[in-house]
């Protein structure tokens, strides 16, 4: 059944101005709190909006409008036509995430525009103002002069008021697939297009980040430094260096900013989900997060293959021994790469077929397997870029997979560009991607995307889009040079704002043995405490079963949830630490996660999250007195106690690019 809970609705018109006030020139919104203030203006013609938060300016005068090819720009020569406020709390319920409720409360204002010459075009333009940041989006409304329409620029832009530190990934060139490391520096000296989430701090005292909700049938959003401080909306083109093609009437997605007094407070906003439709599923009973492992890290290790040959990793022979493994250990499924025809050679020329087996994989016999075992197969279709090839495969390729009651699929994009020619963030990748969301929702299938279009909230409305890549994960410790420490501690405050991400954590040989010249850059502990800091509905257990083998800190993968009632940030500093608490949505369990950067230190842990009527048996996987990432990530030390949260405070001591990762189970009320 659809899941959609309404606690309480309440819609107070508080202002609604009569048709045609031409003198009306400027008007502010404020958030329910007050605090946050949107002004819209119309000067000489040009729309402009501006933020401020308890009267500091943050966003200063920024224009709006847009560039077409087949029509005069829709920028200037405006008059507002009507303004119309709403105060909107309505309170929903996510099928899984990082909180079960989430509390929709926000004032809007809707503002037609209406050129005041000419053909007298129309745009329009809606704005929430949440108590955590601001969403808008442009509306061109059907009407005479505006039908068919090639967007060749939008012209939001977003005027800086403060000088503002950003950590950054560039979006430049082909290569649109985010995989970079984050770097910090002044906002204003950027001299690329950067990708969103873009996040900002002024002073530790106010943090922003500007991105987009629901891109569902546009391109992606970049941002280009264009001066006096001032970032300018830099739509990703299709191949022809067009921008979107569309017809009125059309809505673009949300330009959003959140903004926070602290690092944290941008990490438990849901401002982006809040802006994107309800769950469209009629039926989401099937979506189940889940723990994973799979045929995988032993290919990026070289151990396995893709391709065919002896060290051919998906055999019915390797997955069975997986599924066994996953079963033993409380994981529910098992990801094969590897299993279709298309890997041997180059694969990334993707030449791949998505219902043929390779002979040495009977997927038959192998989910047959699974479901004795109770396992289920996590199927793959990596397409190398080829999404023409992909597209034309796209239904027959779910139907073998829904056959053979496999409801998790794995997708891959890796290429530079796609089909040769368009961009990973671009209205072609956008508008493929929604047409994958919803032929894997009919057969019932949940989706793992990498190298994937941004993450936009989307997981709203089609809750069957789970997690995705789309940043560093884990697989450039095998082969590059790696992730150094801070990555983990810039990624919730960047990328992971736009939603979950399959980081696939989890490597307990961190020396990576087998491979002199490669290691993961952690610690054993921080290992475990990033399957609570980075969320994902599916975590990979991602290291070959050996590695496990008579290793106590496995006991906290095997059951660490996936589903959360609520999430918490106690600490965090971008780019140094973050400590993270989320409560089981199963049980009344906590669970703690803090992870620091190359830099040891101690944390103070107030404990007063958890219920002060209860006691909790707590375990603490910690780094040991001696750990250090770089001589000895090994050493851990596990504790047990029984505890309650009154005045207790927790002192975590994390070694050189180490965490900890805490569970509290309850034992009794109090
Ligand atoms: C890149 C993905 O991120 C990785 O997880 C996968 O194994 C390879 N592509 C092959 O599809």
């Amino acid at each position: 059944m659809k899941k959609v809970i309404l606690f309480f609705w309440v819609v107070l018109v508080m202002a609604s101005c009569a048709e045609k006030v031409p003198d009306l020139d400027k008007e502010e919104v404020t958030s329910p709190d007050g605090k946050i203030a949107l002004t819209f203006e119309v000067k000489n013609g040009v729309p402009y909006y501006q933020i401020s938060k308890e009267g500091e300016p943050i966003i200063s005068p920024s224009r709006l409008g847009f560039i077409f090819q087949n029509a005069a720009a829709l920028d200037t020569g405006f008059h507002i036509v009507n303004i119309k406020k709403e105060i909107v709390d309505n309170t929903w319920e996510l099928p899984w995430g990082e909180s079960k409720t989430v509390r929709d409360y926000h004032q809007r204002m809707n503002v037609a525009l209406e050129e005041k010459s000419g053909e007298n075009r129309k745009l329009n333009l809606e704005f929430r103002v949440f108590n955590d940041g601001v969403g808008f989006r442009y509306e061109i409304p059907e009407q005479p002069h505006l039908e068919e329409l090639v967007i060749m620029d939008e012209l939001t832009e977003f005027a800086l008021a403060k000088d503002f530190q950003a950590w950054w990934i560039p979006a430049v060139g082909d290569n649109q697939d985010y995989e970079y490391l984050y770097k910090k520096s002044p906002a204003n000296v950027l001299r690329e297009a950067v990708h969103t989430p873009l996040t900002m701090e002024y002073k530790d005292s106010l943090y922003i980040s500007i991105h987009e909700a629901a891109l569902v049938d546009y391109a992606g959003m970049t941002l280009l430094n264009i001066g006096d401080n001032t970032l300018s909306c830099d739509l990703v083109p299709w191949s022809d260096g067009t921008k979107v093609k569309t017809a009125a009437p059309m809505k673009t997605p949300w330009r959003t900013i959140l903004i926070g007094d602290k690092a944290g407070d941008l990490v438990t906003s849901n401002l982006i989900l809040n802006l994107n439709e309800p769950n469209q599923l009629e039926d989401d009973s099937w979506i189940k997060p889940a723990r994973y492992t799979g045929i995988w890290w032993g290919m990026h290790l070289e151990k396995q293959t893709w391709g065919q040959g002896p060290k051919h990793g998906a055999t019915t022979e390797n997955v069975k021994a997986m599924m066994d493994f996953a079963a033993k250990n409380n994981l529910s499924g098992v990801l094969a790469e590897g299993w279709n025809e298309g890997w041997d050679g180059d694969w990334t020329e993707g030449r791949f077929d998505f219902t043929k087996p390779y002979p040495d994989f009977d997927l038959a016999e192998i989910t047959r397997y699974g479901e004795e075992v109770g396992v289920g197969l996590i199927g793959h279709h990596e397409t190398g870029g080829n999404v023409e090839s992909y597209d034309r495969q796209l239904e027959d390729a779910f139907d073998l997979y829904k056959a053979h009651n496999v409801h998790y699929v794995k997708t891959g994009y890796v290429s530079k560009l796609i089909n040769d020619k368009e961009r990973h963030q671009g209205q072609y990748m956008v508008r493929h991607f929604r047409r994958v969301m919803e032929e894997a929702a009919k057969r019932q299938i949940m989706l793992d995307t990498h190298e994937p279009v941004k993450q936009t909230g989307l997981r709203r409305t089609f809750p069957n889009l789970m997690t995705a890549e789309g940043a560093r994960g884990t697989e450039y410790d095998a082969w590059s040079d790696g992730n150094p420490p801070s990555h983990t501690t810039i990624l919730p405050f960047t990328r992971l704002l736009a939603g979950p991400m399959d980081y696939t954590p989890g490597i307990f040989d961190i020396m990576i043995e087998s491979r002199p010249n490669n290691r993961v850059q952690t610690t054993l502990a921080k290992q475990l405490a990033l399957y609570i800091v980075i969320y994902s509905p599916l975590q990979m257990t991602a290291d070959l079963p050996e590695n496990y083998k008579d290793q106590p800190a496995f006991e906290f993968i095997k059951n660490v949830p996936v589903d959360w009632e609520e999430t918490k940030v106690l600490n965090a500093k971008i780019g140094e630490y973050i400590t993270t608490v989320r409560r089981d949505k199963e049980s009344r369990s906590w669970y703690l996660g803090s992870i620091t950067n190359e830099k040891g230190r101690t944390l103070e842990v107030p404990l007063d999250f958890l219920d002060p009527n209860t006691t909790y048996q707590m375990t603490v996987y910690a780094d040991g007195k001696d750990a250090d990432m770089t001589s000895n990530p090994l050493s851990m030390q596990i504790d047990s106690d029984t505890i309650s949260s009154n005045g207790t405070t927790l002192t975590l001591q994390l070694a050189p690019g180490g965490g900890a990762a805490v569970s509290f189970q309850p034992m009794e009320q109090i």
